[in-house]
């Protein structure tokens, strides 16, 4: 039986029960390089302010990082006995070093001691995730030169509406996604702040010296308030929600491109290499990895309600019921992760049917809203366009044609003051080359987006 660090005080051995109820070794595992590094940053400061000997900080950095070896060559022995990763990592110390061993947890306590591993951990783990937005940003605006000139439907209600760049949609998902980054970027900075030094909760009677920790560590700044610093897991339910909205943004475009690959649609090609097949239907190619996308949505918005309810009226200092935000964030990060390195490559290697696309782009009077356009910039009231449009679209079904298929005099019929001039905005390629306001589908706006957005990435062009 494992004695415990805190068994001072215990007359009787924990149950085994107990043990395995309460361990959390077996996920908080993962956070054994941000514990070695929290601890070395610990010990370094403890000699620098005194309480630790010189030559025994040498010996717990020199152990510490033996620690760290053996547990990436997975040499090192974890038990639920020792409960967490904090324990593991403090008890081989003290196997191997004896009393210097016994003074790394001064002036320290597991309370400021997770909050601290989970800060750091949360930290690498937001670059990471940046790194991997980065990459299905890059492919997105890859596509725009590989489908220059391409023009999609653009839809309202899932009914054809108007004509779009493919380019402008692909621009549309960089957007969503920088918007993700940047609220990564903000998560970050609250996330930066170090509460080592609250050690249980109300501080250290030792002459400590935490921004020395927090510079070691890269931390930005020191928690103000100790009890708040135990306490606090709003970074890693900031960070959950950011997850959460990046997998929604996923779950989109998956159902979009599952939309759009199918027969009914037939705009776009999956690449193979990302479908797979059915065990007993021999035709079939299906779109698994996108209906997986879209389905891991369901557990990074089911994490965030876990962390929501975790910390819902837990009252100040630390509580047992935090050991549990690890399994919750640790998922979510994973299945983002996962999901937007599968993205990347499929997003890359899909192939836009240009043909039927460009077959069926006349159905659905894309050119509809252009057209009205026309006829208030030659001064009619945008209302009385709209209902003159209207009837001409009314004519164009009744027949089964095009817009750009009605004669002259069959536009004049409806007002007599239409010249030749309309033909100039009907067709899709004339109401796209129409569009001019800033942020539009107009080959010149999405161009300048284009060329931004290469800039913002630095994607060289090809
Ligand atoms: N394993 C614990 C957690 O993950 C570490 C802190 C334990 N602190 C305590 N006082 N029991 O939250």
């Amino acid at each position: 039986m494992a004695e415990k660090p805190w068994g001072g005080v215990f007359e009787r051995a924990t149950d085994r029960r107990v043990e395995e109820f309460t361990e959390s070794v077996s996920f908080d595992r993962r956070l054994y390089a941000q514990d070695i590094d929290g601890s070395l940053a610990h010990a370094r400061m403890l000699a620098k302010v005194g309480l630790i000997e010189p030559d025994e900080c040498r010996q717990i950095e020199q152990v510490l990082e033996e620690i760290r070896r053996e547990i990436e060559q997975e040499r090192f022995p974890f038990s639920a006995e020792l409960e967490d990763i904090h324990m593991h990592v403090e008890r081989a110390l003290i196997d191997r070093l004896g009393d210097v061993g016994r003074k790394l947890h001064t002036a320290r306590s597991r309370n400021d001691q997770v909050a601290t591993d989970l800060r750091l951990w949360v930290r690498g783990a937001i670059d990471r995730l940046d790194n991997n937005i980065v990459a299905l940003q890059r492919a997105f605006v890859g596509r725009c030169e590989k489908d220059a000139g391409v023009i999609l439907p653009g839809y309202t209600h899932l009914r054809r509406a108007q004509p779009v760049l493919a380019a402008h949609y692909w621009l549309a998902y960089c957007e969503k996604l920088q918007r993700d980054r940047s609220r990564l970027a903000d998560c970050r900075r609250r996330t930066n702040v170090l509460p080592l030094g609250a050690a249980a909760l109300a501080g250290t009677s030792l002459p400590i010296d935490r921004d020395d920790v927090a510079a070691r560590l890269g931390f930005d700044e020191v928690a103000a308030n100790s009890l708040d610093a135990v306490s606090d897991r709003d970074f890693a339910l900031e960070f959950a929600f950011a997850l959460a909205l990046v997998a929604e943004h996923l779950g989109g475009w998956a159902e979009e491109w599952i939309l759009w690959s199918t027969e009914e649609f037939g705009f776009l090609k999956l690449p193979e290499a990302f479908c797979t097949g059915s065990s007993i239907m021999p035709q079939k190619i299906n779109p698994d990895v996108l209906e997986l996308i879209r389905g891991k949505t369901a557990r990074a918005i089911g994490n965030l309600q876990t962390l929501l309810v975790l910390v819902k009226g837990l009252p100040l200092g630390y509580n047992r019921d935090l050991q549990e935000d690890k399994p919750p964030l640790m998922d979510s990060f994973d299945t983002v992760c996962a999901s937007l390195e599968v993205a990347a490559p499929l997003v890359d290697g899909a192939e836009l049917d240009r043909a039927a696309i460009t077959a069926r782009l006349d159905r659905g009077h894309l050119d509809a809203t252009t057209l009205m356009e026309h006829l208030i910039r030659r001064g009619l009231p945008q209302r009385t366009a709209h209902g003159l449009v209207g009837r001409l679209v009314r004519k164009a079904m009744d027949r089964g044609t095009r817009l750009s298929d009605l004669s002259l005099d069959e536009f004049r019929e409806v007002h007599a003051d239409i010249d030749e001039g309309i033909y100039e905005v009907l067709g899709p390629e004339k109401a796209v080359a129409a569009m001019t306001s800033h942020g539009s589908t107009g080959p010149a706006q999405v161009e300048e987006q284009v060329r931004r957005w290469k800039e913002l990435l630095s994607v060289e062009s090809k």
